[in-house]
């Protein structure tokens, strides 16, 4: 069978709502594909339970309608399902290269982004890219109207998981319609300090950049145990902490050398609350 390996991702970064997205070394999903009449699928690895193997529900199998490649699809799961890691994003990056590959359709990773994306409507109700850019480019990538920007770098991330689940449709819906114009300055000017930390390949300006006034506080209030994580990881050395995606995951960035001591504090702060957790010593890859 063809194996197409696809990372998990952290879309947003606080900052850059819908707009920044980065691919995170580990974890990720494998996605195994062999041609057939009709596209069946079937469901291993993290929390497999929790996802449907109908292809008319599984954001694998709209990627395989859009792409008209039926085909006998294996999904192994690393990246857990509503976890705030892009988990449905990575299935459906991974199952894009695959099918493409499999049927010789000659598209390049940047036209697999919509065709990914199809499968993203079926699980946030939007098929919305930033997830999947990432997941099929690598690196850090900025999805807006014009088209996708991405950018090689490898800023150190720690990403910590609970065990407790949001889903995306929940955390889209205390995003608030409105935001006071200060609050948006702010938020530009932070979004672009993180763009230019992340070209840079410094922890220290990304996370500055990480900081938002509008999406991040409403989300946070969905994470039991945010504030003593973010507190945690802060003193561990963290340059900056916040919702991974529509979260619960927490990620927060750091220089290389504190990533296990952050990682630790992390797990032990949402200990405290009596929430299990696990944490990803990771970078953007
Ligand atoms: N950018 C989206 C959000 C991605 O934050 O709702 C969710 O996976």
């Amino acid at each position: 069978m063809l194996t197409v390996r696809a990372p998990a991702t952290s879309a947003n970064l606080g900052s850059g709502f819908d707009v920044f997205g980065v691919a995170l070394e580990t974890p990720a999903d494998v996605v195994r594909v062999e041609r057939a009449r009709e596209t069946t699928i079937s469901v291993t690895g993290a929390g497999s339970e929790f996802i449907p193997e109908d292809p008319a529900e599984n954001t694998v199998g709209a990627v395989a309608k859009a792409l008209d490649a039926p085909a006998r699809i294996e999904i192994d799961k690393g990246v857990r399902p509503a976890s705030g890691l892009g988990s449905s994003a990575s299935s459906a990056a991974a199952a894009a290269v695959a099918l493409n590959e499999l049927y010789d359709r000659g598209h390049s990773r940047e036209e697999l982004v919509p065709v990914a994306a199809e499968g993203e409507a079926l699980v946030s109700g939007e098929a919305h890219s930033d997830n999947v850019a990432p997941s099929l480019l690598g690196g850090f990538t900025i999805v807006t109207d014009h088209g996708v920007t991405q950018v090689d770098t490898s800023v150190p991330l720690v990403a910590c998981l609970p065990e407790t689940v949001v889903s995306t449709r929940d955390a889209r819906g205390v995003v608030p319609d409105e935001a006071a114009l200060e609050d948006v300055v702010s938020s530009v000017g932070n979004a672009a300090t993180l763009a230019v930390g992340m070209t840079r390949n410094d922890p220290e300006l990304v996370g500055r950049g990480m900081d938002d006034d509008i999406v991040t506080p409403q989300r946070t209030a969905l994470i039991d145990g945010y504030d003593d994580v973010r507190e945690a990881a802060i003193e561990a050395g963290a340059t900056g902490v916040t919702v991974s995606g529509a979260g619960p995951g927490i990620l927060a960035v750091c220089e290389g050398s504190s990533r296990r001591a952050v990682a630790g504090a992390m797990i032990d702060a949402f200990d405290d609350n009596d929430i299990e957790s696990r944490a990803y010593q990771t970078r953007v890859g």
